[in-house]
């Protein structure tokens, strides 16, 4: 059956994937409840369009970080890409390049940023784990930038990893034949086999849990690649980023994969938006399944959002194919909620295109206050009524009483 929409790819990844491969793309943190809210919070803004504007021609296009780019929505690093299909990274960056936006490429790519980069010309960002040993570090970030990639999203939310309870039942690690491409000359390559999730201890063993805002001034001292501090969901943590020199920041709680029972990061975002002051970009990713998500983001000030599992599930389906049409499907969709609510560019979609449950107390209790104030009134009214007539029946028996008694 044709596929129409993003969300569908996830069954048939289900179907056709190694249920260790499924399980590690799907999961989210413990209870899972931020990765459900991820999505269902984009269900409770809605939209306020604008009607009977000229809406023949829209501009879907951007700037990132100084890179134009066809639209506002961009590829998420993702682990082990060939884990869902032989081609993994190779056929992502041919698909974000054909669609004409950035890929970013993961740290555990099952491919190097040399291959990626043999896969022709594109806007490549790439992610960032900062390993113990900071030679490693130090290498893996000069080989990204020979390579042309643009930027590095940092990841920063990762001291340990979150507790994803399918990997540990599944006892997690990489198919054996395949390895963590960048690390393989470093002797780093290797995931072991482990009584819980391999990757888990892989990050124990491996991860800087002293990583601190310090590391972010260090890692701009060895690259001129701008940095983009991905995992940032507080108002408090943006100001720490600009003030230590990020070039724009990522709200994103890992696709809901660390710390269980954070924001949805749609949620999250305005609060973040507003810190930033329009000093640097921010960007999102999280449950965007739908064009009208994009626009939503937008609409609360992001820059631009990014897809990670829509990638991998179509990948797992359909290969480059898939994460094409996933693109293409996302493009469709965003431009057709664009003309539907009047915005012809991306300049035009402002906050007053939606409206959010935290808007409530100026507009929708205002009315279930004058709701409720009024069956206040209505029943004071009654009260006084009910009080006035008793009152009235007890000087009427007092007149007839005092009639009573004069006349005896
Ligand atoms: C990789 O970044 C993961 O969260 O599994």
């Amino acid at each position: 059956m044709e596929v129409t929409n993003v969300t569908e790819y996830q069954a048939i990844a289900k179907e056709k994937l190694p249920k260790m491969a499924y399980d590690y793309y799907a999961s989210g943190a413990e209870d899972q409840w931020t990765l459900a809210e991820n999505r269902n919070a984009f269900s409770r803004i809605l939209f306020r369009p604008r009607i009977l504007i000229d809406v023949s021609k829209i501009d879907m296009s951007t700037t990132v970080l100084g890179f134009k780019i066809s639209m506002p929505i961009m590829i998420a690093p993702t682990a082990f890409q060939k884990m869902a299909h032989p081609e993994g990274e190779y056929a992502t960056a041919r698909a974000a390049s054909a669609a004409g936006t950035i890929m970013t490429l993961s740290s555990w790519a099952t491919s190097s940023v040399e291959e990626v980069a043999s896969t022709g010309p594109g806007i490549r960002f790439f992610q960032l784990y900062v390993y113990k040993d900071r030679n490693v570090v130090a290498q893996l970030v000069r080989r990204a930038e020979r390579a042309g990639f643009k930027a590095i999203a940092l990841t920063v939310d990762t001291p340990r990893l979150g507790r994803r309870e399918a990997d540990i039942k599944n006892r997690f690690v990489l198919p054996p034949f395949l390895t963590l491409k960048n690390f393989d000359g470093l002797d780093l390559g290797k995931m072991d086999q482990a009584n819980d999730s391999g990757l888990a201890s892989y990050v124990a063993g491996q991860i800087d849990r002293t990583l601190s805002w310090k590391d972010v001034k260090w890692l701009q001292s060895i690259t001129s690649m701008l940095i983009l501090v991905k995992g940032v969901i507080t108002a408090e943590d943006t100001r720490l980023a600009i003030q230590n020199g990020a070039a724009g920041i990522i709200v994103s709680n890992h696709g809901a994969r660390q710390l269980d029972y954070v924001p949805s990061t749609i949620m999250a975002l305005e609060e973040v938006v507003k810190a930033a002051q329009g000093r640097v970009p921010v960007f999102l990713d999280g449950g965007v399944r739908r064009g009208t998500d994009v626009f939503k983001a937008l609409a609360l000030g992001a820059s631009g959002i990014f897809i990670g599992r829509p990638v991998v599930f179509s990948l797992a389906a359909e290969g480059e194919a898939g994460v094409k049409k996933v693109l293409q499907m996302l493009r469709d969709e965003f431009e057709l909620t664009m003309a539907l609510s009047g915005c012809r560019s991306l300049k035009e979609i402002t906050r007053d295109h939606i409206m959010t449950e935290w808007d409530a107390p100026r507009t929708l209790p205002a009315a279930r206050i004058n709701e409720e104030g009024r069956k206040a009134l209505t029943d004071l009214d009654e009260e006084k009524r009910f009080r006035s007539e008793a009152v009235e029946e007890l000087e009427r028996k007092e007149e007839e009483f005092v009639a009573n008694e004069s006349e005896l």
